[in-house]
């Protein structure tokens, strides 16, 4: 029985993740969780006759508690979304309070669950996660995964563009670092096929594309929001292979914003890039984050200059998180 949560599920992002997710036939409970609207949601999925059993709660009555009570994924799209002009960042008063509530619920009655995060700014709401997880006593960072598909699909989608391939699914194209501007680090280096390569001319276009491409959307939406679509399907891409790795799957990876140090492989990554927070390919499994995989090795002269970039707002980020997590505001 593998009982799912969304966090968020009324919201732009947690509606067609929540229908992704009742599709899903790896799921046989679906818990959606928001501050309104998720018994209507709710009924209106229920209808679909796929096999996960579907519920809905509000806050009263402790609902996020009975949402996400023993729960084997929660996946957190909750939170505000930008605004033409605004940055991840901007979002962080909002959302962090947000994200901490639902993780100190997650913690007490879900403490064995794998939890993706999507709410922005997820280089900070990352490290609050982890830091409230810890203070509970109950933090694994092999379960605690930030999600930065939404890079690497744009990532597939752009370089197929130039490399005049039909679908960029048959690339893989790793994307490190963090879920922001300049914290996002491409590597076109590493492309597999490895035939396919961004020729010079394009490299700083396409750099910018993947590391600003949340920006075309919310600027193409007018004050509608921020990708939701395209994030949703990336959530459920990553968190399908997270369900299929935990069920024995083998072989599968995906770049995720983890906590290094307590993923095998990580220590040395960290110690690299001076970062404990980062997004690097991770081998999935049966226990979550089995491996993380350093890509760093072989990486070229402009790719340096990009991951320096990163690192430098990337720390920022990351310790404006774990200082939040310690002195939340007071209310
Ligand atoms: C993006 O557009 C919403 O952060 C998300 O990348």
């Amino acid at each position: 029985m593998v009982k799912a949560v969304i966090a968020g599920a009324s919201g732009g992002i947690g509606q067609p993740l929540s229908l992704l997710m009742k599709l899903c036939p790896l799921v046989d409970e679906l818990a959606l969780y928001d501050v309104v609207n998720t018994p209507g949601v709710a009924a209106d999925l229920s209808h679909i006759s796929s096999t996960a059993k579907i519920t809905g709660y509000l806050p009263k009555d402790d609902g996020g508690k009975a949402a996400m009570k023993d729960a084997d994924i929660i996946i957190i799209p909750a939170g505000i979304p930008r605004k033409p002009g605004m940055t991840r960042d901007d979002l962080f008063k909002i959302n962090a309070g947000i994200v901490k509530g639902l993780i100190e619920i997650a913690a007490d009655v879900a403490p064995k669950a794998f939890i993706l995060v999507i709410s922005n700014p997820v280089n900070s709401t990352v490290p609050i996660a982890a830091e409230v997880l810890k203070a509970k006593g109950v933090f694994n960072a092999q379960k605690l995964f930030g999600v930065t598909t939404l890079d690497i699909v744009r990532a597939e989608t752009f370089v197929a563009e130039i490399a005049g391939k039909k679908t960029g699914s048959e690339l893989t194209v790793p994307v490190i670092g963090g879920h922001s501007g300049e914290t996002i680090v491409p590597l076109f280096s590493q492309i597999s096929p490895s035939g396919v390569t961004v020729p010079d001319d394009k490299y700083d276009e396409l750099v910018n594309r993947v590391q600003f491409g949340g920006d075309e959307v919310v600027k193409a939406k007018d004050g509608a929001g921020s990708a939701t679509l395209s994030m949703a399907y990336a959530g459920y891409r990553f968190a399908e292979k997270v369900l299929k790795a935990a069920k024995g799957e083998k072989g599968l990876v995906e770049p995720s914003f983890v906590y290094l140090p307590g993923v095998p492989g990580g220590k040395e990554i960290a110690e690299k890039t001076g970062c404990d927070f980062f997004s690097v390919p991770i081998e999935l499994g049966p226990n979550g984050a089995e491996k993380a995989t350093n890509v760093l090795g072989n990486i070229t002269a402009k790719e340096q200059k990009l991951l320096e970039a990163c690192t430098t707002g990337l720390k920022d980020n990351i310790t404006k998180g774990v200082t939040f997590a310690h002195n939340p505001p007071q209310k």
